[in-house]
Formats: C-alpha cells, sequence, structure tokens
C-alpha cells in the first residue's frame, strides 16, 4: 500500500535529542528552541516566534490574544480543522462561520465583510494546502472595521503572499508541525505574533501566566504570576528534534516540489473523467504541502477512493465542514455554505511525502488516467 503520508525524519534528530539528554535543560525554552525561534523570525522575518505543542495551542493562544468577551464574535472559515474554531468557542466567542470562494477552499473578503456586526472582533483566515488567502484584501476589511486578523497557517510553512511570507501579515498566526506537515516534531507547533503591542502579553500566555521572559532577560529579579496562562511551550526534545527537519527545510520543500510537479505535469491536461485540478492563484507561491484532486460528486469520489485503495493507494478527503457539524449546526445561523460543502464532498488528497519516489508517483498517475465512473 502507498500510504497517503509518512512522516519525514533527516537522520539528525536522535543526535540532537541526545545532546539534550547530555545537558542541563530539557524541559522548554532550551538551546534547541531558540535555534528554531531564531530560525523563523531571521528567515521570514515574523517579529516574535514562541514554539508550541501543538498547532492548536498557538491557535489557543491567538485567541486569548484577542481578548475577547461573552457575546463577542469571531468569523472562521467553516472548511478548515476543528482545532481553527474551538480556540476561539474556548474563550467564549460565538463563531460565525464563513464559506469558501469558488476558486479554491480559501476565504475570500467578500464572504467575511457580510458576516461582519458589531460584536464581530476577529477574522480568522486559513492558507488551505499552504496557499495564500488574498491578504490584502482581507486586512483591508480587517482595517476598515477594526479587527484583528489571524493566520491559521498550519499548513502553511515557507509559503508567500505577494512576496511576504504567510503568518507574517495578520496580527497574530500559527503554525503545526504536526506529522502530517512539510516540517515536524510529531505533535508541534509555533505562535507568531507581528502586533508589537501582543508580544509581551504572548510571552507571559506561553509561561504560565508568569513573567518568566523578562526575568531570563534581567529585567526583574523575580518572577510571578500576572495574567492567565498555560503551559505551551514543547520540551526541549521536540525542539531538537524540530531543529534537524529545519537545518534540511530546503532539501525538504525541493523534494515535495518535485512530486507536486511530478503528479501535475502528469495529469493537468490528461484528464478527461471530469477531475479538476488545484488552482495557484498569481498572488501566491506553492510550498507543496498538498496535492488535491476535485471530482464531480461524492459519489464519484468515493468511488475514485475506493478504486485506488483497491489498487494499493491510500487517498484522503478533507474537512467535514464545521458549520453542520453535530457540535455545532444547532448554533450556526443556517446560512448555505455551499462552496465549503461542494470541498467536503468532491475534494481528495493524493499521497506526499518525501519519501515517494517517481515509481510510485506513475504507478498513482495512471490509476487515476485509466480511472471511470
Ligand atoms: C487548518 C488547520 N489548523 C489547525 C490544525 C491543528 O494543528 P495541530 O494538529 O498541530 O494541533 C490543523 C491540523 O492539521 C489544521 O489543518
Amino acid at each position: 500500500m502507498i500510504p497517503f503520508n509518512k512522516p519525514y525524519c533527516s537522520g539528525r534528530e536522535l543526535s540532537y535529542i541526545q545532546e539534550v539528554c547530555h545537558s542541563t535543560t530539557m524541559s522548554g525554552n532550551g538551546q534547541f528552541t531558540k535555534l528554531c525561534h531564531g530560525f523563523f523570525e531571521k528567515r521570514y522575518g515574523f517579529r516574535k516566534c514562541l514554539l508550541c505543542t501543538s498547532g492548536t495551542d498557538a491557535l489557543e493562544m491567538c485567541a486569548m490574544l484577542c481578548q475577547l468577551k461573552p457575546g463577542d464574535e469571531v468569523i472562521v472559515p467553516s472548511y478548515t480543522f476543528v482545532s481553527t474554531a474551538i480556540a476561539f468557542l474556548r474563550e467564549g466567542a460565538y463563531i460565525r462561520f464563513a464559506d469558501s470562494g469558488a476558486d479554491n477552499p480559501n476565504v475570500t473578503a467578500e464572504q467575511i465583510e457580510p458576516l461582519i456586526n458589531e460584536k464581530t472582533r476577529a477574522i480568522v483566515v486559513v492558507h488551505y494546502a499552504g496557499v495564500a488567502c488574498d491578504m490584502d484584501s482581507i486586512m483591508a476589511v480587517a482595517e476598515k472595521h477594526h479587527l484583528l486578523v489571524v493566520e491559521d497557517a498550519a499548513h502553511a510553512i515557507d509559503s508567500y503572499y505577494k512576496g511576504r511570507p504567510l503568518g507574517s501579515i495578520g496580527h497574530v498566526a500559527a503554525f503545526s508541525f504536526h506529522e502530517t506537515k512539510n516540517i515536524n516534531c510529531g505533535e508541534g507547533g509555533m505562535l507568531v505574533v507581528n502586533d508589537e503591542r501582543l508580544v509581551g502579553r504572548a510571552e507571559i500566555l506561553w509561561e504560565k501566566g508568569t513573567n518568566r521572559a523578562e526575568f531570563y532577560r534581567g529585567m526583574v529579579n523575580k518572577y510571578g504570576w500576572c495574567d492567565m496562562g498555560s503551559s505551551f511551550l514543547p520540551s526541549e526534545f521536540n525542539a531538537a528534534f524540530l531543529w534537524a527537519q529545519l537545518e534540511q527545510l530546503d532539501d525538504i520543500q525541493g523534494k515535495r516540489g518535485h512530486i507536486w510537479k511530478s503528479y501535475d505535469q502528469a495529469l493537468r491536461g490528461h484528464l478527461n473523467n471530469g477531475i479538476m485540478l488545484p488552482e495557484i492563484p498569481d498572488y501566491a507561491t506553492n510550498n507543496y504541502h498538498m496535492y488535491y484532486l476535485l471530482c464531480p460528486s461524492l459519489a464519484f469520489r468515493t468511488a475514485l477512493m475506493n478504486y485506488l485503495k483497491n489498487h494499493g493507494v491510500q487517498a484522503t478527503f478533507h474537512y467535514l465542514p464545521l458549520h453542520s457539524s453535530k457540535y455545532y449546526e444547532d448554533k450556526h445561523d443556517g446560512r448555505i455554505l455551499a462552496n465549503c460543502d461542494r470541498y467536503a464532498d468532491t475534494l481528495v488528497r493524493l499521497p506526499l511525502f518525501y519519501e515517494l519516489n517517481d515509481d510510485d508517483i506513475a504507478k498513482i498517475v495512471k490509476l487515476l488516467l485509466s480511472f471511470r465512473f
């Protein structure tokens, strides 16, 4: 069976983990955490990076930084992972779900603006498959209505919008280093704070509500409880694992790019069974996080996935709409989110991981070209 995903290992993870075993810091914020923070801040110009134990945790910090009050509303795409919504729900927000665009699963400013009212405090965007939302128009809407923008950049490491790194445009952003992502440490994530006004509080939330960061910098002679918080920081073991991956980021991206382009060259213009391929807008780059297909119908997709499975290929569908989920359907305001429903029914993701070889790709392509429904 060709699996959908096989997490990447560079080979240096164990030696860095061993270094942690021989060091004096195994908890968080040690030398490997600082190496990772420095890497991201230098390479992408992020104002402040804080590694987290998951993308979900990073989103929870984003939500806490929005300082929501009961009754506040947050606009969130319906076509996303449940963590994008839960993080804000936990802070007491009412979630108003936005539909995806017609051309790709991202939300657009046109869909967001009509959902804004006097209770709206923040807009959350997801750069689906690592492909940027049209951030100029979304930031303009946010500015007009004095709203915070949170980038859920879980898929979007090393991807750009008009030359600007994703994760650097909104007030705050969350990345995921879950095993399915381009770089991973099993479970992991990162908060990025771009708004200078939020940096100090982010450091406190990260360190269990204490001003330990100021203490480490020698700004206070003891640290104590100043705010809410939690233990969002990962141990040095996770950071050491992640560092081994970051050192190989360009190699990983090169390999993933080769796989993505191989699929695309072999399929674009050659499929005559109604399947559509992803389109990357001019303003966005491709970080090769995902290669997806759009099938003509749910029945078609089910048949295609079964066909692939029966021939030894594991392909997967993606998100179930959040607005019509068991947990939220009675809280949703009743709007029909047709694009979101369409992606949920028709999108299928192909295997894409570092070790996928040209023979595997050729086999998958052959199956796709020969499939009839
Ligand atoms: C869009 C999106 N946001 C957030 C998350 C949560 O990230 P994590 O699994 O690292 O908690 C995911 C998970 O894959 C995701 O796809």
